[in-house]
């Protein structure tokens, strides 16, 4: 028999016992384990079966890692049927969580019973694929057509109180789930119950298919497997089940060959694996309980809200009373916030705002706090005197960092006596709401303190990219480039608001002029300023339109306008009609003669712009392999998930094709479109970046 699942006869019962950490995956071995032990069962003379997972977790779905390899051993689908067909009764019991295949599993099983604590859900959709085997089928039969196309497109995870009340299990129950399982197993035999075979009940009701099919789309913003799970729903409502089975199949191939699945289990992976360094392996994090922020600003409120949600104790310091008030406020507002979604309960948002928040306006508040993070002012000057006054204060061992997203970090830590202490912690606004952390590894950083920086993040939940210095780090410096690719095709003659309508076609939430109305038109434009005092390079191209927009006193949504006018609210994006005149009067300047762009046309050279600075970035060393760019763009950057990341769309798209549109815009700008090194070597090598992912392990 299969290792993968331990059978043993308990009395009558036949238990099968899956043993494939961690989660328990229905790769090949497991499938066939499953076959012979309902087998074997059967020839045993048992009377019944009952199917559990060792260690965490029920099983957690397929094995994610077979997909797109040469199918080996038992199909899954034909796994269940044979659980469902046995003339034994089959019983589940779950704990863990109860996932796609293994939900259906569970589902072909004829009882299924569950610890409180239990989750099950049908995440295919999640990953760019839908229910395969039954799930589609099975699940409408037992709680209706309407319930199942919320838990099939939505992927969500339905705790064990609600699956039962929904139907899909027919016991909760605490304890073992060997004991529960076997107890509850003996309990049916007891009773006389009967096997009972979910494919044999009747098909649902249906309800308006196409309409719901075209909600979820338009919920989906691009993204197609929830659209067409909800197809293999509406098979169970028209069709019996074996022909229903047969087009879930269909359907669900379909999406096994798409692109988006390629991205979204890219990302699923990726997002795993961004944070796990082999340099980290066997270093010990310095302890942190108490952590301090300067800065109670939007940004320095958001940092301490999330510190203070992950349990941590926080010394918020501001310059005056008044803005210490101002920041408790806005803390308090976020922790509101938390508490309003169930985040919290009310007795935690007392404990955590009486007793773990401190404020104070004197940097003495902070000598005993493990970890200083400071967002003050983006202004070298004032990050150095605040980095000078933590060098007096703050207790040896303590990690000194900067919440800075261009600024060089090498510099700051420079000031200090203990440069190793000092990293970069970029956190993205709202910080207790963006998942994306920039952990940003100075020359002189201590490895042990790079340590500290990832389980911060792991501990605030956060996913954790580690960036090299340079200006704007990962996801600014990428972002910068392809903000100014989008600039160069105003001057050329696109609108914002076309290049905006475009890039949400292709899957953006908001298009990269909305973006900067939401994040203030000031922060552009105090770049700018740095930079061209800086001195800008005679072959870049520049314009001034938007800082005449500033100067008009327009920073966008808070002020009320910006590219767009929001006069009517915020969602209400009209165009605001000082913009096109001021750009045209630009172009007039600079004697260009504005050309129509396709929407194609847009979203390609936008795209270029980014994956050229991204193979930079790559190729600098800035960020380690192409999946941290792909998660920094996904996490801080609304990148659409189901391309993977700029580098994972690049791959698909081909490397050769996307090199050659470079090199002809360069022929127009070649400051601008300088092919990277790295793009070039790939493209020669007949590599993509996800070969320097696996390279890297
Ligand atoms: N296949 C292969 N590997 C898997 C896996 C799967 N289905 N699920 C998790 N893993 C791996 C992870 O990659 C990770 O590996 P690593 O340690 O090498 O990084 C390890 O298992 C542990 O996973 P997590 O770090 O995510 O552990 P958590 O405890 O945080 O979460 C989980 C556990 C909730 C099960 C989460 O891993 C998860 O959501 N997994 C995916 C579940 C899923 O999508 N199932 C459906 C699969 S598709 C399917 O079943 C098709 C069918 O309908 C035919």
């Amino acid at each position: 028999m299969s290792d993968a699942i331990a059978y043993e006869l308990v009395g009558d019962i036949a238990v099968l016992a899956a043993q494939n950490p961690p989660v328990n995956a229905l790769g090949e071995p497991v499938r066939t384990g499953l076959m012979e032990g309902i087998e074997r069962a059967e020839m045993d003379g048992a009377k019944a079966v009952m199917i559990y997972g060792e260690g965490a977790t029920y099983f957690a779905g397929a094995d994610i890692r077979e997909f797109g390899k040469p199918p080996k051993g038992p199909a899954l689908p034909d796994v269940c049927d044979r659980i469902e067909a046995s003339p034994l009764i089959v019983v589940s019991s779950m704990h863990g969580t109860a996932l796609g295949g293994g939900l259906e599993v569970a589902l072909s099983s004829h009882y299924r019973i569950a610890v409180p604590k239990a989750r099950v859900g049908l995440p295919e959709v999640l990953i760019g694929i839908m229910p395969g085997a039954g799930g589609t089928q099975r699940l409408p039969r037992l709680i209706g057509s309407e319930k199942s196309i919320d838990v099939i497109t939505t992927g969500r995870q339905v705790g064990a109180k609600e699956a039962l009340e929904l139907g899909i299990l027919d016991r909760v129950e605490d304890g073992d789930p060997r004991e529960i399982g076997l107890a509850y197993t003996k309990e049916l035999l007891e009773k006389g119950a009967e096997r009972r075979a979910v494919s044999e009940m009747p098909s649902p009701p249906g309800i308006d298919f196409d309409a719901a099919y075209e909600a979820v789309l338009q919920k989906g913003r691009g993204q197609l497997s929830p659209a067409v799970a909800l197809r293999g729903v509406q098979a169970a409502a028209e069709l019996p089940f074996k022909e229903g089975m047969k087009r879930e199949r269909e359907l669900f191939m379909e999406l096994m060959n798409t692109d988006q699945r390629q991205g979204l289990i890219h990302a699923f992976f990726s997002e795993r694996a961004v944070s796990k360094l082999p340099e980290l392996k066997g270093v010990e994090p310095r302890p942190v309980s108490q952590i301090g922020v300067i800065g109670g600003g939007t940004m320095g409120a958001g940092i301490a809200t999330s510190a203070l949600l992950a349990g941590l104790s926080v010394t918020m310091l501001e310059m005056s009373p008044e803005a210490a008030e101002a920041a408790r406020g806005r803390i308090e507002g976020n922790l509101g916030g938390a508490l309003k979604r169930g985040k919290i309960s009310q007795a935690q948002f007392e404990e955590i705002t009486q007793k773990a928040l401190t404020l104070t306006t004197d940097y003495e508040g902070l000598k005993d706090v493990d970890l200083v993070i400071e967002a003050v002012f983006e202004e070298m000057d004032v990050k150095k005197d605040v980095f000078r006054k933590l060098d007096s204060v703050c207790k040896p061992g303590a990690v000194l960092a900067t919440n800075t997203s261009y600024l060089n970090v090498d510099e700051i830590a420079a000031v200090t006596k203990r440069p190793e202490d000092v990293i970069g912690l970029h956190y993205f606004s709202p910080a207790h709401v963006m998942k994306l952390l920039e952990i940003v590894v100075a020359d002189k950083t201590a490895i042990d303190v790079v340590a500290t920086g990832f389980a911060l993040g792991k501990r605030m939940g956060k996913i954790s990219v580690r960036a090299g210095v340079c200006d704007g780090f990962i996801g600014n410096r990428i972002l910068a480039t392809y903000r100014t690719a989008a600039d160069h095709m105003i001057l050329d003659g696109a609108s914002p608001y076309q290049i905006d309508k475009a890039l949400e076609a292709f899957g953006f939430a908001m298009g990269p002029f909305a973006v900067a109305d939401l994040a203030g038109l000031d922060i552009g434009w105090a770049v700018r300023k740095r930079k061209r005092a800086e001195g800008l390079d005679p072959n870049a191209r520049d314009s001034s339109y938007a800082d005449k927009l500033c100067e008009a006193g327009h920073f966008g949504q808070k002020t009320g306008k910006g590219y767009y006018d929001y006069s009517a609210g915020a969602k209400a994006r009209v165009p605001n009609p000082e913009v096109m005149p001021l750009i045209e009067a630009e172009r007039k300047e600079q004697g260009i003669t504005p050309k129509d762009f396709t929407d194609e046309e847009i979203v390609r050279r936008y795209m270029a712009a980014m994956v050229n600075e991204s193979a930079k970035v790559v190729g600098e060393g800035i960020a380690r392999r192409p999946l941290d760019v792909d998660m920094t763009l996904l996490f801080g950057y609304g990148f659409p998930r189901y391309y993977g990341g700029p580098l994972k769309w690049a791959d698909i798209q081909g490397l050769d094709g996307l090199l050659a549109d470079i090199k002809r815009y360069a022929e127009e700008d070649p400051h601008f479109w300088q092919p990277a090194p790295l793009l070039e070597e790939l493209v020669a090598e007949g590599r993509t970046f996800d070969d320097l992912n696996k390279a890297a392990g």
